[in-house]
């Protein structure tokens, strides 16, 4: 049996859907499949549940990927004000967070809600549960094989995603079909994902468990300043979550623990002010109790201040100022929010998001070599990526 479409998306997740309802809203005849059961899994877990939908600051310079200029015209061409327009058409409350992030107010099944009714509104014809065995291409033709039955479209949209969190439906099923089709793939990566130590900073990190901090991290020229979290793991929370996606491996990381403040200078001014004062009181002012006991031990102070050396202090607001410590990996695609790396752009077309090699194959979302900072980026992408497609396919 074989069934005609004009396109074919496969994933229905946030760049699947959208370039569906996109194809749709155009008269075409689209099919959208996905092989879980249940579609727009990520949005549903995706910001604690309330979806961090997109981000008021848009710009290419949130985005990481081999061709910083490759988003570029996708964004333009679908702004994050076209999506809170969208948001705002289906009535979904939402509120700003912090530095542009927007969440829904109540819940993250707004958004697969609204995006299944747009779906349907376009028309889109979804299968769910729908195993592709094998794609071929044909007279310019796609030809996807599900068990006993054919599908055939004149374009076919790729957006099966990354690989991070694999128990609810991601696959490799994009990378391997670029490899299919002979294009370039950029090395994946685990990415925004907490990052893991070696024991003398593990055994800190457990000490430390559930305490939040502001912190400035940063690789190289790489900063973000944001909350940093200890778990029994290794360290997380946003700033480290930023970092992942640049640090390498075999490399340290810097971080300051208290960012808004010259702790050489401030212990100077202290020993000369207050010279019978406990360090740990001092450095209690300045961090949590448990973070400054844990810092003063392991830079051997102890007893008043003055009994201290310059040199014993300088250390010691080195420690705080600039702790310099390696990784020795990430937590993976267990826990990453994204995938770094993807489709090469060079095999990709910015502004239709249409493959050079083959007209007709299109590649969108997060399976592309872009990836977006924390805080709604990502989604951006995919919508904005997804309705580029939807208009070419
Ligand atoms: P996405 O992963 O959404 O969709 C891919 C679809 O393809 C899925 O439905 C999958 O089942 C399907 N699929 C996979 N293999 C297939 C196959 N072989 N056959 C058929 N279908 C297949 N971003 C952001 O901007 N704000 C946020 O708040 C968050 N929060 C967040 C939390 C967590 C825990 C994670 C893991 C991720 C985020 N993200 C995020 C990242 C964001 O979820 C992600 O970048 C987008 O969902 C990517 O959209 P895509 O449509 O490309 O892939």
């Amino acid at each position: 049996m074989l069934e005609k479409y004009d396109v074919i998306v496969v994933g229905a997740g946030a760049a699947g859907m959208m370039s569906a309802i996109e194809a749709g809203k155009r008269g075409r005849k689209v099919l959208l499949v996905d092989h879980s059961k249940k579609i727009g899994e990520k949005i549903r877990i995706s910001g604690g549940g309330r979806c961090n939908f997109t981000n008021t600051h848009t710009h290419p310079s949130k985005f990481i990927s081999s061709n910083p200029k490759f988003v570029i015209s996708a964004l333009n061409q679908y702004t994050q004000n076209d999506f809170i327009n969208l948001v705002k058409k289906h009535n979904i409350k939402f509120h700003e967070k912090k530095l542009g992030q927007l969440f829904c107010d109540e819940s993250a099944q707004q958004i697969i809600d609204m995006l299944i009714l747009e779906c349907k509104k376009a028309n889109v014809i979804l299968k769910i549960d729908t195993k592709i065995t094998n794609i071929d291409k044909q007279n310019n033709k796609y030809f996807l094989t599900v068990g006993l039955e054919k599908y055939l479209s004149e374009s076919l949209i790729i957006a099966t995603g990354g690989l991070s969190i694999p128990k609810i439906g991601a696959t490799k099923f994009g990378y391997d079909i670029a490899k299919k089709f002979n294009l370039k793939i950029v090395e994946t990566l685990p990415a925004l994902v907490p990052l893991t130590f070696s024991e003398k900073i593990l055994a800190i990190c457990k000490e430390l468990t559930g305490l939040s901090v502001e912190a400035a991290v940063s690789f190289k020229k790489i900063l973000f300043q944001e909350g940093m979290l200890f778990t029994h793991r290794g360290l997380s929370g946003p700033s480290i979550l930023q970092i992942s996606s640049y640090w390498k491996l075999g490399q340290g990381i810097k971080i300051n623990l208290s960012p808004k403040l010259d702790v050489s200078k401030f212990l100077n001014d202290r020993k000369s002010s207050k010279p019978k004062e406990d360090i740990n009181f001092i450095i209690s002012e300045i961090l949590p109790k448990r973070l400054a006991k844990i810092i003063c031990i392991e830079n051997n102070v102890n007893g008043n201040i003055c009994e201290l050396s310059n040199k014993l202090l300088n250390h010691l607001s080195n420690s705080i100022n600039a702790w310099s410590i390696n990784p020795i990996g990430s937590e993976g695609y267990r826990t990453a929010e994204v995938t770094l790396g993807g489709i090469d752009t060079d095999e990709i077309s910015s502004k239709t998001m249409m493959s050079k090699k083959h007209h007709g194959l299109f590649f969108i979302g997060e399976v592309v070599d872009v990836t977006g900072h924390l805080g709604g980026y990502n989604f951006q992408w995919a919508w904005s990526s997804g309705y580029v497609a939807g208009h070419h396919a």
